[in-house]
């Protein structure tokens, strides 16, 4: 005779007998840095989600960091007069980017800086890439990503997060790592990163979305896992550190078996339009927000993520601790 309900019969059972717990060292806090002083802009499709200039982002991170977080991934909103089809602001050693590295790091040099390493912020297209008569160039991008990244590390970032999908970015960053004597800057492959829907408030948060066409030629066919694994061997044999799944819920199978069949740490992006279903469901009142939360982050954790990029962070954070 079995009588399952026993395991579920008390909180003490249930706690003893819970396979999968979240911590407040699983979570990565992605940042939107804009030129300024004194700015802290609600961004409109992610309410309670903010871009900082780089005085107010003293505070957010020191806020961070008293929650015991331990990681923040950058990105940037750069001016439009600065974009070019090559990236080349993304390269200027005193450009946004490379200050709020410095900035994080004055405040807090034990919190690790992870970088949105990809062409769109700082593109007049708004692709992630170089464009040549409507395409993307692989090989072309490829080296302006290795400069970003040697750029990036240079200004005192722990790790980049290459998120561009272009074929051999992530050897090509190893190797101008090495040759820069870079040699225990880490590297966060966007491995299995799919063309989805769930980026649409990022790319409201950074003025990004593309300015013709789609990003179907490098990110991938959200019904297909295959290429996502192989996507993730490729990264993890070009020197991969950590290997990312992107965006998170929707792709559970996915985490769950880059985790299964590979090596390295695996980590998930809860985007922002995750974000955003479950603002805007609880603003409706029809979730409750916390519980929301922490079910959802829950799931990606059961799914195999040993960490989590999420706009959820704080909150996170806060509901753990109290
Ligand atoms: C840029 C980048 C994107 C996200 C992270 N890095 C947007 C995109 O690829 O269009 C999305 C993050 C989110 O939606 O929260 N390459």
């Amino acid at each position: 005779m079995h009588r399952p309900r026993i395991l579920r019969s008390s909180p003490a059972i249930r706690s003893l007998v819970q396979e999968s717990s979240l911590s407040v060292n699983d979570f990565m806090v992605p940042l939107f840095v804009v030129e300024g002083k004194g700015v802290k802009e609600e961004i409109s499709s992610m309410p309670g989600y903010y871009r900082f200039s780089l005085d107010v982002l003293r505070d957010e991170v020191r806020e961070i960091s008293d929650l015991g977080l331990k990681s923040v991934l950058l990105f940037v909103k750069v001016d439009d007069s600065l974009k070019d089809n090559s990236g080349t602001e993304a390269l200027n050693p005193d450009g946004l980017m490379q200050r709020a590295i410095r900035t994080v790091k004055e405040v807090n040099p034990n919190l690790l800086v992870l970088t949105d390493v990809a062409l769109d912020p700082f593109s007049s297209y708004g692709h992630d890439g170089i464009v040549e008569d409507g395409k993307i160039l692989n090989d072309a991008t490829v080296e302006v990503l290795q400069q970003m990244a040697v750029s990036h590390i240079a200004a005192g970032a722990d790790w980049v997060a290459p998120s561009d999908m272009m074929d051999g970015r992530i050897g090509a960053i190893r190797l101008a790592f090495e040759e820069a004597g870079y040699h225990d800057a880490g590297i966060m492959a966007y491995s299995a990163k799919y063309a989805s829907c769930f980026y649409g408030p990022f790319r409201d948060a950074l003025d990004s979305a593309p300015g013709f066409g789609d990003k179907k030629t490098y990110q991938m066919n959200p019904a297909n896992i295959r290429e996502g694994l192989k996507e993730a061997m490729l990264d993890q044999e070009e020197g991969a550190d950590m290997l990312m799944v992107k965006p998170a819920v929707a792709y559970l199978d996915v985490i769950k078996t880059i985790k299964d069949e590979l090596l390295l740490p695996v980590s998930a992006y809860h985007v922002s339009g995750e974000y955003a279903m479950i603002k805007a469901a609880a603003e409706k009142g029809w979730l409750n927000e916390n519980q929301a939360i922490l079910e959802t982050l829950t799931s990606i954790k059961r799914a195999g993520a040993d960490v989590i990029a999420t706009y959820f962070a704080k909150d996170a954070a806060r509901l753990l601790n109290s």
